[in-house]
């Protein structure tokens, strides 16, 4: 039986880096880690680890593509929490028969390799829900 394992992230949408990073990073003082450009996402993103989690910070970079449609409107705020899965295959396939609503039918690989996909908010009760197998 595949299983959850970890939180991995929690990420959340901003409109205006400079102005998010001010609260999470001034303010509350969470390191940043890394500001990178993610050009297969249309994104921006901020990496601030924790001990066990990571807060990422996910800013579209072009109008067209999901995050921006979702930024659009319900405007900045938490976007999805990512779960850390031992089989992603077999978590996906067991999702299915157990009716749940699949964005993503089979696993998208990340650029660093990483497995992916996501969860429908629908089947979660509104919680966008990314599974990672690391
Ligand atoms: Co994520």
């Amino acid at each position: 039986m595949p299983a959850i394992t970890n939180i991995n992230h929690i990420a959340i949408v901003v409109d205006d880096m400079e102005k998010a990073l001010t609260f999470w990073h001034d303010t509350l003082g969470i390191t940043l880690h890394e500001l990178r450009e993610v050009p297969a996402e249309a994104s921006q993103v901020a990496f601030l680890p924790l001990a066990g989690a990571e807060i990422e910070l996910v800013r579209p970079t072009s109008a067209d593509s999901g995050l921006a449609k979702y930024l659009a409107k319900r405007g900045p705020g938490m976007h999805h929490v990512c779960l850390e899965v031992d089989d992603i295959e077999a978590m996906l396939t067991q999702l299915k028969n157990r009716g749940a609503r699949l964005i993503n039918e089979t696993p998208r690989t990340a650029a660093d390799g990483k497995r992916y996909a996501f969860i429908h908010p629908e089947s979660t009760g509104g919680v966008l829900v990314e599974l990672y197998q690391v």
